[in-house]
């Protein structure tokens, strides 16, 4: 099963945001424990991280052909872009967005989710666990 993990705008910059949100691990310290966890579960991962929103929906749209499934974590996107809302409802593979905090216990505009209704599960406030939770979702599907 292959599994595309993709994260979205100033996921890159992990490590230097606020950590009462989002923790101390770096990106690449995440994905490396996404990459062990989806082995551990004999999942192929491929994780990505981009800052435009373009290539983005490119990715979603990769995924169309060649994905089994996808964790999306699209950061501040996932509150107002309906392009990658449209782009994730194309698939017909299971979606799970992840957030790494609490984002209903924030701001009242992070509770808002474009990409919710198009997700099968969304997993939030549970840190890096998150996508560990989501690739097992994925797993036992
Ligand atoms: C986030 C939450 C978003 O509100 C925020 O804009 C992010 C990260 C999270 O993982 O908690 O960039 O998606």
């Amino acid at each position: 099963m292959r599994v595309y993990v993709l994260n979205g705008v100033n996921l890159d910059v992990l490590g230097r945001r606020d950590p009462a949100h989002y923790g101390s691990l770096t990106l690449p310290e995440l994905e490396g424990k996404v990459r062990e966890w989806g082995e551990e579960l004999g999942l192929e991962v491929d994780c990505r991280q981009t800052n435009a929103e373009g290539e983005y929906v490119g990715w979603i749209h990769e995924a169309l052909d060649s994905a089994d499934g996808v964790i999306v974590n699209p950061g501040a996107w996932t509150h107002y872009s309906y392009a990658i809302r449209d782009a994730l409802e194309l698939l017909s593979v299971p979606v799970v967005e992840v957030h790494l905090s609490d984002v209903e216990a924030r701001e009242e505009w992070r509770r808002t989710s474009v990409v919710r209704d198009v997700a099968a599960k969304t997993v939030m406030g549970k840190g890096p666990e998150g996508y560990r939770e989501a690739l097992e979702f994925l797993d036992k599907l």
